[in-house]
């Protein structure tokens, strides 16, 4: 199981031995889901077909692409070097605590890549990033109420999924774990880790997204047998039992939204 503190830990060991290529502070924005289509009152749906600029060639869209931990960036930028930025993780930040999510560029962003680089807001030109609403709204509870939310990144020279673009010629899919979602070997979308989902190689339970363990080198759901009990979790993080929400959507699973919470 990964733990919080496992968690940190193994996000520093990674910056410390990672260059940073490009870094700022802005907006952060969503603009799909994959895993929740319909939040906020919207339908994303659409914007999931869209195809991101990281796949020149195969010209995959979001759905295939198949993680909600895909990140839009400047699209002059990314544009102006495709090699450089795509697959790359970026570590987020919101007041400055770093999110140990495995974000990775995939797309262009129009609005990040115009109007002023230092801001101020302004939903046609600031610079920043584009995210899952899923993933927007697990950095900042209130992605939702206010459509961006203010964040910090650090693009990190290390890749985390291969494109045509920054990997020709390789399969394509996330760095670790051998999963490629182009067969059917994974669902990446279906962990807050990718690469490190359900039967991914692994060596101990830190090497599992959530709350999966590692089970003879394969990450494998707990059988629940003795130990301790599963940490209190849901399928869509951020949004579980407590969590603030204006409508049902905006709760996982079987949960409803009560007084502004979610709740059984
Ligand atoms: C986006 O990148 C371009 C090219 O480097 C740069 O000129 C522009 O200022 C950037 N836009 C923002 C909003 O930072």
């Amino acid at each position: 199981m990964k733990g919080q503190i496992t968690a940190s830990l193994g996000l520093f060991a990674k910056l410390a031995a990672s260059s940073v290529i490009y870094s700022g502070n802005g907006y952060g924005t969503y603009y799909y889901d994959i895993q929740h289509p319909q939040s906020c009152g919207q339908d994303l749906s659409v914007a999931n077909t869209g195809n991101v600029e990281c796949s020149q060639f195969l010209a995959l869209n979001l759905n295939q692409i198949n993680s909600n931990n895909l990140v839009a960036m400047n699209h002059s930028l990314i544009a102006s070097n495709l090699a450089q930025y795509c697959g790359r993780q970026v570590v987020v930040s919101v007041n400055g605590v770093a999110s140990s999510t495995p974000f990775f560029i995939g797309d262009g962003c129009e609005r990040c890549g115009t109007g002023s680089s230092t801001g101020p807001w302004n939903p046609s030109g600031a610079p920043g990033l584009d995210f899952s609403f899923s993933a927007l709204s697990a950095l900042n509870g209130q992605a939702c109420n206010q459509g961006h939310i203010d964040i910090s990144w650090q693009v990190l020279d290390t890749t985390l999924f291969d494109f045509d673009s920054n990997a020709p010629g390789q399969p394509w899919g996330p760095v670790s774990g051998g999963s490629n979602p182009g067969n059917g070997g994974g669902d990446p979308g279906s962990c807050t880790w990718a690469g490190h989902c359900q039967g991914a190689s692994c060596s101990s339970d830190d090497d599992c997204s959530d709350s999966l363990v590692c089970s003879s080198g394969k990450c494998s759901t707990d059988s629940g047998s003795g130990g301790s009990a599963p940490p209190a979790t849901c399928t869509w993080a951020g949004h579980c039992l407590g969590a603030s929400c204006s409508t049902e959507d905006d709760c996982s699973d079987s949960l409803v939204c009560t007084n502004g919470k979610c709740s059984n």
